[in-house]
């Protein structure tokens, strides 16, 4: 089975990094093709993968395509591989925004294709993939995209309407974590701490955190409830997260990431 990736940046060494940590194939089993030479040859160096000097030439090669360019290079790169598609070749999407049925019409043609939607936590083996597949998606295409994707974090299958969301709550949804780690480690700063030890405290918190939601099934609400001892502490900074807005403006921040993926 050939793997082939047009595009190999942050998201496609995260896939990469995962299928050849766990054995699913050998770097010789992937080839890849990137806009920059020192791009392919970082990753020739890194993973011991192939690389093309055409999109072309790697799709020719791949019994699996991953599209990994920016959205924004979807056009000009399907309209140059369009080509070399076959019927029997799996086309896995990486892109935001992008719906199966606008791929498709950049294709001319019925294409077999899955669409996902990983996050970056997959460079540490943490990811969370949401995927959706068209009707030409054979069964063993899903569980083959599912073992794949699952191979740096987990993988889920949703029907497509809800991908914009799933952009939101796990694609993008890192970014506004981290922005909550430095916040909360400012705030220790600001209490004396050293940065370094407060942001190792703030990341193991949120880690700890999302595993308690995680492995226990106790609803998120109930786990802070457990936290706020009456006239405690924790209760008083509940009180000033509720002031400032913490909780609407999270979800208007989702609710505008969903909009923004609608318009892409
Ligand atoms: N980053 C995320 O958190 C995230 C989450 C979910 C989904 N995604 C999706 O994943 C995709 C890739 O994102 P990324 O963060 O991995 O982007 P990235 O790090 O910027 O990588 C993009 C890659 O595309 C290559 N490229 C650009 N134009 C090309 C062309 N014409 N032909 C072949 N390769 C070309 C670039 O090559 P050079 O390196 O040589 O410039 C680079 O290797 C996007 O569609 C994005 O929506 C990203």
């Amino acid at each position: 089975m050939k793997i082939g990736f047009i595009g190999l940046g942050n998201m496609a060494k995260a896939i990469i990094g995962g299928m050849l940590k766990q054995s699913m194939v050998t770097p010789e089993e992937i080839v890849g093709s990137a806009k920059t030479e020192a791009t392919m040859e970082k990753l020739r160096k890194e993973f011991g993968i192939r690389t093309m000097e055409s999109n072309r030439l790697a799709v020719a090669e791949a019994d699996v395509l991953i599209l990994a360019v920016k959205p924004v290079f979807f056009s000009e790169v399907i309209e140059e591989i369009k080509e070399e598609i076959t019927e029997n070749k799996l086309i896995i999407s990486i892109a935001a925004g992008k719906t199966m049925e606008w791929i498709e019409t950049e294709f001319g043609k019925r294409v077999k294709l899955i669409r996902c939607m990983p996050n970056t936590p997959a460079l540490v083996g943490e990811g969370c993939t949401a995927m959706c597949g068209n009707s030409l998606v054979k069964k063993e295409d899903e569980d083959f995209c599912l073992k794949l994707m699952g191979s740096f974090g987990k993988a889920i299958m949703i029907p497509e309407r809800l991908m914009d969301a799933a952009g939101a709550v796990s694609g993008s949804s890192p970014a506004y974590v981290f922005m909550f780690i430095e916040a909360m480690a400012d705030g220790a700063v600001a209490a004396g701490m050293p940065r370094k030890q407060a942001y190792e405290f703030a990341a193991q918190a949120v880690l700890g955190s999302a595993k308690m939601v995680l492995e226990t099934g106790i609803h998120p609400g109930e786990l802070k409830d457990m936290v706020c001892s009456p006239g405690g502490t924790t209760i008083e900074g509940v009180r000033v997260l509720e002031e400032k807005g913490m909780r609407s403006a999270v979800m208007e921040a989702l609710c505008a990431c969903v909009e923004k993926s609608k318009k892409l």
